[in-house]
């Protein structure tokens, strides 16, 4: 396990420890709201198409809050998490014995599946003492490693530059910076989401084009 991983997994252990399966069980405040926004975000990557529950990887899943939400939304997943947190999946495996929860790190586990759609709902937003340059490369294995994973899209937050206050511990990143850099390294068919009311956004990106699924010549030759 790196570094940062063996640091985040500290962290969440002692927050989940210390409030149990609550947005502040994770480190996400004390709003529920804000949290489940982010969980609607994550949960937009899916393609209105899709006929059957989608698989779907949710890496750093934590107690399981996404796949509570997209229950509670009446939304079919084929789910599996992941989590280094060792408390918060004994937890997860407990009360949610029908889906599936796996104790590990994404960067070393070995799936012997892809999934549809691989999310990630706060591992690149809190950097701990770590320093930018080291999170920008960690998150580029971040980043590639899920797209390995995805057959059809990922999902992933980001705290944003633009905001008026910085915050040590938080992982910042220009999301201009970040869209140029998934553009060249990974896929030219990205969705930015930089208009909800949080101080982070979220990117899609997928293997394919979307959202106009029945009508893509349009888009036929233009592009690898
Ligand atoms: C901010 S919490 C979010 C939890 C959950 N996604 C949610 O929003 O309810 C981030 C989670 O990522 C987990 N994590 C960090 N690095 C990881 C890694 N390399 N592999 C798997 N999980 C990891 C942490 O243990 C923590 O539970």
């Amino acid at each position: 396990m790196s570094e940062i991983t063996n640091k985040l997994k500290q962290h969440y252990e002692a927050t989940f420890r210390e409030n149990g399966p609550t947005p502040q069980g994770v480190d996400w405040g004390t709003d529920a709201s804000r949290l489940a926004l982010r969980y609607e975000k994550m949960l937009a990557v899916i393609s209105q198409n899709s006929a059957r529950a989608p698989s779907l990887l949710d890496v750093g899943c934590g107690f399981g809050g996404l796949l509570d939400y997209a229950r509670l939304k009446g939304l079919e997943l084929d789910y599996t998490g992941i989590d280094v947190a060792e408390n918060m999946i004994q937890w997860a495996c407990d009360t949610c014995p029908d889906a599936k929860f796996i104790l590990g790190d994404i960067f070393e586990y070995e799936f012997d599946q892809c999934f549809d759609y691989v999310v990630c709902n706060g591992i690149l937003t809190q950097k701990l003492d770590v320093s930018g340059s080291v999170m920008d490369q960690f998150a580029a294995r971040l980043i590639k490693q899920m797209y390995e994973l995805c057959n059809m899209g990922i999902a992933f937050n980001v705290m944003t530059t633009k905001v008026n206050f910085f915050s040590n511990n938080l992982y910042y990143r220009n999301p201009a910076e970040l869209f140029a850099w998934c553009f060249s390294e990974i896929t030219p068919f990205i969705r930015l989401d930089h208009a909800y009311p949080l101080y982070e956004y979220t990117l899609c990106l997928y293997r394919e084009p979307v959202g106009n699924e029945g009508n893509q010549t349009c888009l036929a030759g233009g592009r690898k």
